[in-house]
């Protein structure tokens, strides 16, 4: 009697043990093998050489849930180049050595060889993936990460379908060619995109293609099928979960879904106070979730467009499909295609970043008070002659031994020890004109925070090295989501401004754009033991200096594992 009692105690104890443990019991292992390789392809109709996963651009999209935890065998095949790839929106905490940051989380990898990411999605929400080293994003390194509550969690709002869409900018250029003009004298700028994509597709128009010797239809071909307008099909009555994603490399979006609303609801993984909206303005790095209705007329198609805005378009609108089922998904829809909102209309996108809250349900509380104030005064320069981007009049280059190893291995003599400028002469500077720095310097010494500290960012804008012109800036921070605080217009007051903070309902994100001339103030907790990047996310941008790097608890952080390193003053330590 007493040892059935007995073993009835432990059996209810057992279960209890075990409802416990749930969580962790349905969390999966999600293995993936990539192959990482140039491969000739046309998603605009123009052949050129891209960078596919496993044959495939975008690369495929990684679908979890809370909890799970990712390991990606990537094989490096790109015969002659490195490369690293970058979880954005990921925290990676306890794993910062898979940032995938080269310079800053680990040494590239090497062609030839295999790299393995392994990290937890703790965070439902919409996230991305992409190259992070040189200019590689751009030549098509890619995807999407998806990441769905556990089961039996609900989310504050229901549909029926969930998408993933990613825009990004194309161009005809390599980014060889890209990258060699920007780092030249005189200066070769970018320009503009041939094409904006939709989830990977777009169409050129071959017409503009100079004939040559060689075959035109070869380089540019209309009726290619791996180009021409992505089409999203819907079937009538359901309510459709886009979650919207933009990689640009230069580009602000706009982006419009012709007749119908979209009810924001999510943000960079956090649950925003929805508000209906005709068209999303998007900068590179930011993820949104809307909702969307098929509630009109289901016997013709509707244009999606995407359209540049903040930079005067010199590319056509990106064009894709809204099908309503059953009609053909090649129906060309009746009306013409919409061309968005004046793209220099700069108050209509300063008044949808701060509609920007957190869903009430869902507010986490920021600190009310900050422990460092570090503003950033976004500006070009040049640096003997070679155009620049920078903060503070200073310019970012990256060390050869990434910072997470030369700090754990106490490498000191590999990066600057002298801290980065804490501010600007916010008194005397004027933002509105073209800065006199033509003798401004590089540097890559990075800001190192107290762990566990308050750290708010005011990042100001200003004018570039073109007369009248303040370019808009995505920026993006590695290892956190920081609130957003507010953005204003003309130079931060240090004093009054941070009164008017919202400290009630601000959102929570890893990507936030400034608007030309204004300011943006955020604030984050330095509770992330790592290395890690705050940047533009305009490929040029960065790859031109405008990024700082934070350092935390880097002595908290776990043995580093070897195969991180293999560069700079880390080749000793790379082992067998
Ligand atoms: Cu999505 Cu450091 O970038
Ligand atoms: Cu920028």
């Amino acid at each position: 009697m007493a040892s059935s009692l007995f073993k009835f105690f432990t059996f209810l104890l057992l279960g209890f043990f075990f409802s416990l443990m749930t969580p962790t019991v349905n969390a999966k292992i999600l293995r993936y093998k990539w192959e990482v390789k140039y491969q000739f392809k046309a998603p605009d109709c123009y052949r050129k050489l891209v960078i596919a996963i496993n044959g495939k651009t975008p690369g495929p999209t990684i679908l979890a849930q809370q909890n799970d935890t990712i390991i990606v065998e990537l094989k490096n095949s790109l015969l002659t180049e490195n490369v690293a790839i970058h979880w954005h929106g990921i925290r990676q905490i306890e794993t910062p050595w898979s940032d995938g940051t080269e310079g800053v989380s680990q040494c590239p990898i090497t062609p030839g060889d295999t790299f393995v990411y392994k990290f937890i999605v703790d965070r439902p929400g919409t996230y991305l993936y992409h190259a992070h080293y040189g200019m590689q994003r751009e030549a098509g390194l890619y995807g999407s990460i998806r990441v769905s509550v556990p089961d039996g969690k609900t989310e504050p709002f229901t549909y029926d379908y969930d998408r993933s869409i990613i825009l990004t900018d194309w161009w005809h250029q390599s980014t060889y060619e890209q990258a060699t003009g920007l780092s030249s004298i005189p200066f070769k700028w970018v320009n503009e995109p041939q094409s904006l994509l939709i989830q990977g597709k777009g169409r050129f128009n071959c017409s503009l293609v100079t004939p040559s010797s060689s075959n035109i239809s070869e380089i540019c071909n209309a009726s290619d099928p791996e180009c021409g307008h992505y089409v999203l099909t819907v079937v009538p009555g359901k309510t459709y979960r886009l979650r919207i994603a933009s990689l640009t490399s230069l580009s602000a979006l706009n982006f419009e879904i012709e007749g119908h609303n979209m009810t924001v609801v999510e943000a960079d993984g956090h649950y925003v106070e929805p508000f209906i909206i005709k068209d999303l303005h998007i900068y590179s790095g930011e993820t949104y979730s809307v909702l969307v209705k098929a509630d009109q007329d289901p016997s013709r198609n509707y244009w999606a467009t995407t359209n540049v805005v903040s930079r005067e378009p010199k590319t056509p609108t990106g064009l894709a499909i809204f099908n309503y089922y059953p009609n053909h998904p090649r129906n060309t829809p009746p009306t013409p295609p919409t061309t968005g909102p004046h793209w220099n209309d700069a108050d209509i996108r300063l008044a949808q970043s701060r509609k920007i809250k957190s869903h009430k349900g869902y507010i986490h509380q920021p600190p009310l008070t900050s422990d460092r104030v570090i503003i950033l005064l976004n500006t070009q320069n040049t640096i003997n002659g070679y155009t620049r981007w920078s903060v503070n009049n200073v310019s970012f280059s990256l060390p050869h031994t990434p910072y997470l190893i030369a700090l754990k291995e106490n490498l000191t003599h590999v990066f600057d020890q002298t801290p980065p400028p804490e501010t600007y002469d916010y008194a005397n500077y004027d933002i509105y004109s073209k800065p006199n720095n033509t003798n401004a310097s590089s540097t890559n010494s990075i800001y190192r925070l107290k762990f566990n500290s308050t750290v708010d960012i005011i990042l100001q804008n200003a004018n570039t090295m073109n007369p009248k012109n303040s370019e808009t800036h995505p920026w993006h921070l590695h290892g956190h989501d920081f609130w957003v605080l507010g953005y204003g217009v003309g130079v931060f007051d240090p004093v009054n401004d941070p009164k008017k903070y919202n400290l009630v309902d601000p959102i929570m994100k890893n990507t936030v754009p400034v608007h030309p001339y204004g300011w943006t103030a955020l604030r984050f907790r330095a509770d992330n033991p790592g290395v890690w990047a705050f940047h533009c996310h305009i490929e040029a941008h960065y790859y031109l200096g405008m990024g700082v790097v934070f350092e935390e608890g880097v002595e908290k952080v776990g043995k580093l594992p070897s195969s991180i390193m293999g560069c700079g003053e880390t080749k000793g330590l790379k082992g067998p």
